[in-house]
């Protein structure tokens, strides 16, 4: 069984998840029964990916229990206000045909819009409603956590970031990890714009521990206490990269990693995103 984090407030994440995008209806009803079965237990997805019809019949399908799986989504920007946050909620667990989810977010923060304060706010509330069982933000930087914590004295379970060891964000974990946040790491294998599975210090790695260079990149996101979730369409891809809890790299090789850093994550600034 993949283990597990106890998150700030009680929910309990795996170590590692299936990401879904950009994979379709069809594509991610495939890949989410397949990865549960595979012994996948946290499943991520958005109203942005348009995929949480797909991923609910993937749930379904694969036979495994609600309660045995961890289920994220992340609203878009049109949402961003107090009173539009449960309604976000309810689109999404209409799509998804569940009652509860495990993690919602905020996926952006949409600075120029400026209403992400509105919407941790009522994220907020929806964590007493019970409709979530953890709350959280995802592409926030410490300035956008740093005035979410300030007006409601509430700290995120989670902030979901792209990181890899070409983008190894070392300033804004520190700062999570002071609050109490809990780290996702999305595109954590370095996505398609970079060569993270291709690097000298990566293929060294591998062979020195007889691992793929994909599965010694999510050993390093595990090792730091970070929580990846890498996406793969294919099968054989999908179950090696759940493989990573059977070895250890040495703090050297964890190291070697880290170096990798081309210093800012590889992905534009939030509000060239968000929807
Ligand atoms: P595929 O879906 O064909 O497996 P990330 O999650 O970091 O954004 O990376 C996703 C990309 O990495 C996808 O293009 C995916 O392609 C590929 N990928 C996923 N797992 C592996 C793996 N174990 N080895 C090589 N490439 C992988």
């Amino acid at each position: 069984a993949v283990p597990t984090r106890r998150l700030l407030h009680g929910a309990q994440i795996p170590a590692i998840g299936v990401g879904t995008w950009p994979l379709d209806d069809a594509q991610s009803e495939r890949v989410v029964a397949d990865a549960l079965q595979a012994g996948y237990r946290l499943v991520d997805t958005a109203e942005n990916y348009r995929n949480e019809t797909g991923v609910g019949r993937g749930l379904k399908a694969s036979g495994v229990e609600r309660s045995e799986v961890f289920v994220t989504s992340k609203f878009n920007k049109r949402w961003h206000g107090k009173d539009l946050v449960r309604p976000a909620a309810e689109r999404s667990l209409e799509s998804l045909g569940l009652e509860y989810l495990d993690l919602l977010l905020i996926h952006w923060p949409n600075p120029s819009q400026d209403r992400y304060l509105e919407a941790w706010e009522g994220l907020v509330d929806l964590l007493e409603s019970g409709l979530v069982k953890a709350i959280g933000t995802s592409n926030f930087k410490q300035s956008h956590l740093e005035r979410i914590i300030a007006a409601t004295q509430v700290a995120p379970d989670v902030n979901q970031i792209q990181l890899s060891p070409a983008a190894t964000r070392s300033s804004v974990r520190t700062f999570h990890t002071e609050h109490g946040i809990l780290t996702e790491s999305w595109s954590p294998i370095g996505g398609k714009d970079t060569e993270v599975l291709s690097a000298p210090a990566v293929l060294e790695i591998a062979r020195a521990v007889e691992r793929t260079p994909a599965q010694v990149v999510l050993r390093w996101h595990v090792q730091l206490g970070l929580v990846p979730i890498p996406k793969s369409a294919n099968p054989e891809r999908l179950r090696q990269n759940l493989q990573v809890f059977d070895f250890e790299l040495s703090e050297q090789q964890v190291h070697e990693l880290s170096a990798l850093d081309q210093g800012e994550s590889v992905v534009a600034d939030s509000d060239a995103f968000g929807h």
